[in-house]
C-alpha cells in the first residue's frame, strides 16, 4: 500500500461509504447481501425477489413478488430509437458491451424527460428491464437474425435466455444463470458501484450513474476478466499443455485472468458458489470435460501463482467460474460482460438509493506533487 500525505493508493482499505446492501469479509470469505449469506440466498431465490431484497430492504412476499415482477417486466419492449441505434452499430460490428454503452443513454427516451424532472424510480424500473433487451436484441443482430420480442409471461432469466434463442429455456438453465446473476448483484464498494456513487452523489439522474458504472465495469481488471479467463482454458486445451502455457504467461509477466481479488485473501465465496453451480449444469447437460479441464488449470494455476508470487495469496476469483458456467449456458463470451452488468445494475441501483438517502456529495482530495512555478 503506497501512503504518502494521507493518500493511500487505489484507496486501498479507505472506507468511504455506509452501506446495508452487502457485506464483503474478505479475510474470513464471506459475503453478505441484503444480510443474508451468498452460499444460501443466491441459490435459492429468483433474481426479481433478490432486487426487491436490495430495493426495499427485505425479501417480497407472494403478492409483492407478483407485482414487482409484472412492473418490471411491462418496461422490457425497447424503444424504436434504441433498435435504430443498434442496427447502426451491428454494421461498425462492435463488441456487445460497446453497444450497450452507446444506446443506454437513451434507453428511457419514452419514459422519462430527465432534463425536466428526474423521477428515478422510472428509471430504476426501465433501466433494469430492458438492458436485457438491448444485449439480446445486439446479439442476434449481429448474427443476422432479427430481435425477438421480449415474453412478459417469463421470469427476468428465462425471458433474457428465451430472447437470445427464441426457446423457453429449461428450469435448469433459467436456475443456473439466475444463480449467477444473485451472486454478482452487490459486492460492496467495489469499482463500478463506487462510480455510480459518485455520479448520484452530485444529485445527477440515476441514469447517468449506471452508464458511469457500466464504463468502470467493462475494465479486465473489473468486469472484463471472464471472457479472456475461458479463452485461457481454451488455448490450454488439454491437460498436458496446462503447466507450460501457465508457466510461460507467469515468466512473461502475464496475469492469469480469473485470479486475485483486492479484497478476498482466501476464497472468494462468489467463485465458490459458481463453481457448485457450473458442476451442476455441466453435469445434467454439457461438456463435463471442460469443467475437468477448467478445474486442472485452476488447481495448477494455485500452485503456480504460489511459486511465482509467494505471500501474494492469489485465489480464484468470481470471473473464472462466471466464465464456465456462462459457456455452459450456451452463452459466447462477448456476452459474459453485458450479463455480469445486466446483473450489477440492481446493486448500483440500490447504492444509488442508499446514497441519495444518507449521503453526501463524495468530493475527496488530491495530494499535489507538481511544482510551483512562475511565468
Ligand atoms: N496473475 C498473476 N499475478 C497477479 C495476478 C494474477 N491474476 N493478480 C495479482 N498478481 C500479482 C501482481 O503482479 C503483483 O505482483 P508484485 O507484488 O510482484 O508486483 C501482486 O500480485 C499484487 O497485485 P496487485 O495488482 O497489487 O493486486 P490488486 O489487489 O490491485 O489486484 C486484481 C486485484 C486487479 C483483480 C488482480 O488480481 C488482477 O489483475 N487479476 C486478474 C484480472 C481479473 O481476474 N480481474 C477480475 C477481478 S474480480 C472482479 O472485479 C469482479
Amino acid at each position: 500500500m503506497n501512503k504518502l500525505n494521507g493518500y493511500v493508493a487505489g484507496l486501498e482499505g479507505v472506507v468511504a461509504a455506509e452501506t446495508r446492501l452487502s457485506r464483503v469479509d474478505g479475510i474470513a470469505g464471506e459475503l453478505l447481501i441484503g444480510g443474508y449469506l451468498l452460499e444460501e440466498i443466491a441459490p435459492a431465490v429468483s433474481f426479481e425477489s433478490m432486487v426487491y431484497l436490495l430495493w426495499y430492504g427485505k425479501l417480497p412476499n407472494e403478492a409483492q413478488l407478483g407485482q414487482f415482477s409484472q412492473a418490471l417486466a411491462e418496461q422490457r419492449a425497447l424503444p424504436e430509437l434504441v433498435l435504430t441505434h443498434l442496427e447502426k452499430i451491428v454494421a461498425l460490428q462492435g463488441a456487445t458491451m460497446d453497444a450497450l454503452q452507446t444506446v443506454l443513454g437513451s434507453i428511457c427516451i419514452d419514459r422519462v424527460d430527465s432534463n425536466v424532472n428526474i423521477d428515478n424510480q422510472c428509471i430504476a424500473f426501465t433501466t433494469l428491464a430492458r438492458i436485457p433487451t438491448v444485449v439480446a436484441a445486439y446479439w442476434r443482430m449481429m448474427q443476422q437474425l432479427s430481435p425477438i420480442a421480449p415474453d412478459p409471461t417469463l421470469s427476468h432469466a428465462a425471458n433474457f435466455l428465451y430472447m437470445l434463442t427464441g426457446e423457453t429455456p429449461s428450469a435448469a438453465k433459467t436456475r443456473g444463470l439466475e444463480t449467477y446473476l444473485n451472486t454478482v448483484v452487490d459486492h460492496g464498494l467495489n469499482a463500478s458501484t463506487f462510480t455510480a456513487r459518485v455520479i448520484i452523489s452530485t444529485e445527477s439522474d440515476l441514469l447517468s450513474a449506471v452508464l458511469g458504472a457500466i464504463g468502470a465495469l467493462k475494465g479486465r481488471l473489473h468486469g472484463g476478466a471472464p471472457g479472456p479467463a475461458l479463452d485461457m482454458v481454451f488455448e490450454i486445451g488439454s491437460e498436458a499443455n496446462i503447466e507450460p502455457v501457465l508457466r510461460a504467461k507467469l515468466d512473461n509477466e502475464e496475469r492469469l485472468m480469473g485470479f486475485g481479488h483486492r479484497v478476498y485473501k482466501v476464497y472468494d465465496p462468489r467463485a465458490v458458489v459458481l463453481a457448485r453451480a457450473a458442476e451442476k449444469m455441466y453435469a445434467a447437460d454439457g461438456d463435463l470435460e471442460l469443467y475437468q479441464l477448467a478445474k486442472a488449470v485452476e488447481t495448477n494455476a494455485l500452485r503456480l501463482l504460489e511459486e511465482y508470487k509467494p505471500g501474494r495469496n492469489l485465489q480464484t476469483n468470481v470471473e473464472y467460474y462466471t466464465a464456465l458456467l456462462l459457456h455452459g449456458l450456451g452463452l459466447e463470451s462477448d456476452l459474459f460482460t453485458p450479463i455480469f452488468a445486466m446483473a450489477r445494475t440492481a446493486g448500483w441501483i440500490a447504492h444509488c438509493f442508499e446514497q441519495l438517502e444518507r449521503g453526501r456529495l463524495i468530493r475527496p482530495k488530491a495530494s499535489y506533487i507538481g511544482e510551483r512555478l512562475t511565468l
